[in-house]
C-alpha cells in the first residue's frame, strides 16, 4: 500500500483529539450533550487547523445510532461510513465551494435538501472554502438556511469569515478556530513519532514547529518530509537544520553569549561562520530576532519555559536563561529593536552581509546611539557592573573581568575593537 501522507493518515476522528481548540471544542460538545443543537454553524480560521476535520466529526456525531453525541460509537454503520478511512456517507455531502460555488451547485443543493435522508438522522451539509460562493450563490441558499426541514443541517468552514455574506452569518453558529500554540503542537508531533515508531531527535520537533508556522497540515508536511529523507540514524537535527534551511540553534547561542559578553571578535565570527556556510544573512538576523524575543521573556518571565512562553529542550533552556540573565532586558530588547530595524533595512539591499556585520556593531554599541533605548541599556551595564564590583571578586558573567571604571576594559583584547571602530559607518553622529 502505498504511505498515506500523515496529515490524512492522523485525522482527529473525535473532537478530543482536535488539539489546541477548546475553546471550540468544549461548547461543541456541551451542545451535543445537551442536544442544543442549531442548524447551521460556521467554522472560521486559518488553514489547516482543523475545520474541515471539526465539520466531518460534528457531521458523525449528529448521525452516530447513539447520537447525537459528543462520543460516537465508532462501530455502527454511520460512525463506520464517516470515519476518516471510511467510504463516506449518502447523507453527509462535502462541497468544495472554490470548484462548486456557483449560483447553479447552490440551486441544485436547494433542490435535493427537501428529500429526507436515506438512511441516518441528518442530512448534513460541509460547505468547504464558504467564502468561495458566489453572492448569487449565497441568496440562493438564503431561505433554506434560513429556514431548512429539520432533518437538515450546515456546517461552513472557511478561511475568511468576513466574504461570507453577512445574511449567512448571523444565521450560524460562529465557532473560530485558531492557530495551534507551539506547545501544544509538539506534543501532537512527538505523540505521532513514537505512533510511526521513527527515531528524531527532540531539538527537531520545535524547528518543525516554527516552519509549519501554527498549521498542524503544514507541520506534519514538512515531518513526512523529514521522515522520508531519514537515514539510518533517524532524524537528525542537522539533517532537519539543513532541510529547513534554518539558522543553527549552535550559531545563535554563540551569537548571542558573544552578545553578552561584549565580545565582537566572537560575534563577527559568527557571521563569517553563516555566510560561509552559504546562509541567508537575512535568514540568520530573522532567527536572531526570534532569539532575542526568547531572551527577553526569559530575563523578563520567571519560568518562561514552565509557561509555555518559549520553547526550546532543556539543555537549551539552560544556555538561554543564563545569557538572558547576563545581558538583562533593556539590553536584549534594544538589542531586538536594532535587529528589527535591520531586517527591514536589508529587504531588497544587495548587500545583506555588509547590513548584517552594521547591525552587530549597532547591538554592541549603545554609545553610538543616542535613543532612549541605548541609554538604558548602558545604564543596565553600569548597574551590572558595579553590582560585580560590589560582590568583590565574584565572577563577572564576562569573559575578562572588568574593572569597575568601565567598558574600555573590553580593549585588552585587540579584536573586540573592530566593532567600535565599524560604528561610525552604521550611525553617523
Ligand atoms: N486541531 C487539530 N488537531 C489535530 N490535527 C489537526 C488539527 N488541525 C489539523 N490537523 C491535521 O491537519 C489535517 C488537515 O486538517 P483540516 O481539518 O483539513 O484543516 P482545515 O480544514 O482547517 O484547513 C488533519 O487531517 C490533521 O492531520
Ligand atoms: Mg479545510
Ligand atoms: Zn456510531
Amino acid at each position: 500500500m502505498a504511505n498515506r501522507a500523515l496529515y490524512r493518515k492522523y485525522r482527529p476522528r473525535t473532537f478530543a483529539e482536535v488539539i489546541g481548540q477548546e475553546h471550540v471544542t468544549a461548547p461543541l460538545i456541551q451542545a451535543l450533550k445537551n442536544g442544543k443543537l442549531n442548524h447551521a454553524y460556521l467554522f472560521s480560521g486559518p488553514r489547516g487547523c482543523g475545520k474541515t476535520s471539526s465539520a466531518r466529526i460534528l457531521a458523525r456525531s449528529l448521525n452516530c445510532v447513539n447520537g447525537p453525541t459528543p462520543d460516537p460509537c465508532g462501530v455502527c454503520g454511520s460512525c463506520v461510513a464517516l470515519a476518516p478511512d471510511g467510504p463516506g456517507s449518502l447523507d453527509v455531502v462535502e462541497i468544495d465551494a472554490a470548484s462548486h460555488g456557483g449560483v447553479d451547485d447552490a440551486r441544485d443543493l436547494r433542490e435535493r435538501a427537501f428529500f429526507a435522508p436515506v438512511n441516518s438522522r441528518f442530512k448534513v451539509y460541509v460547505i468547504d472554502e464558504a467564502h468561495m460562493v458566489s453572492s448569487q450563490g449565497f441568496n440562493a441558499l438564503l431561505k433554506l438556511v434560513e429556514e431548512p426541514p429539520d432533518f437538515v443541517k450546515f456546517v461552513f468552514a472557511t478561511t475568511e469569515p468576513d466574504k461570507v455574506l453577512q445574511t449567512i452569518r448571523s444565521r450560524t453558529h460562529h465557532y473560530p478556530f485558531r492557530l495551534i500554540p507551539p506547545s501544544t503542537m509538539v506534543g501532537l508531533l512527538d505523540r505521532i513519532c513514537t505512533d510511526e515508531d521513527v527515531t528524531i531527535e527532540k531539538s527537531v520537533l520545535p524547528l518543525v514547529v516554527r516552519a509549519g508556522g501554527g498549521s498542524a497540515r503544514d507541520s506534519l508536511s514538512i515531518l513526512d518530509q523529514l521522515l522520508a529523507g531519514a537515514g539510518e540514524g533517524g532524524v537528525t537535527y542537522q539533517h532537519a537544520v539543513a532541510l529547513l534551511g534554518v539558522t543553527d540553534a549552535g550559531l545563535l547561542d554563540e551569537a548571542c553569549s558573544a552578545l553578552a559578553a561584549d565580545d565582537g571578535a566572537a560575534l563577527y565570527g559568527v557571521v563569517d561562520r553563516v555566510v560561509d556556510a552559504g546562509h541567508d544573512p537575512r535568514r540568520f538576523a530573522s532567527d536572531l530576532l526570534e532569539r532575542l524575543r526568547d531572551l527577553v521573556i526569559l530575563a523578563t518571565v520567571p519560568d518562561a519555559a514552565g509557561k509555555g512562553l518559549v520553547d526550546a529542550p532543556a539543555d537549551q533552556l539552560e544556555r538561554m536563561t543564563l545569557v538572558a540573565n547576563q545581558l538583562g532586558v533593556a539590553t536584549a530588547s534594544r538589542m531586538a529593536d536594532v535587529v528589527h530595524n535591520g531586517l527591514v533595512e536589508m529587504r531588497g539591499t544587495t548587500s545583506p552581509r555588509l547590513l548584517l556585520e552594521l547591525v552587530c556593531a549597532r547591538m554592541l554599541l549603545p554609545a553610538a546611539d543616542d535613543s532612549q533605548a541605548a541609554l538604558l541599556q548602558r545604564l543596565e551595564r553600569l548597574e551590572r557592573r558595579l553590582a560585580i564590583a560590589g560582590e568583590g571578586g565574584m565572577p563577572a558573567p564576562v569573559p575578562t573581568p572588568v574593572p569597575p571604571q568601565g567598558r574600555t576594559s573590553g580593549e585588552s583584547a585587540p579584536q573586540a575593537r573592530a566593532p567600535e571602530q565599524a560604528a561610525p559607518v552604521a550611525e553617523p553622529p
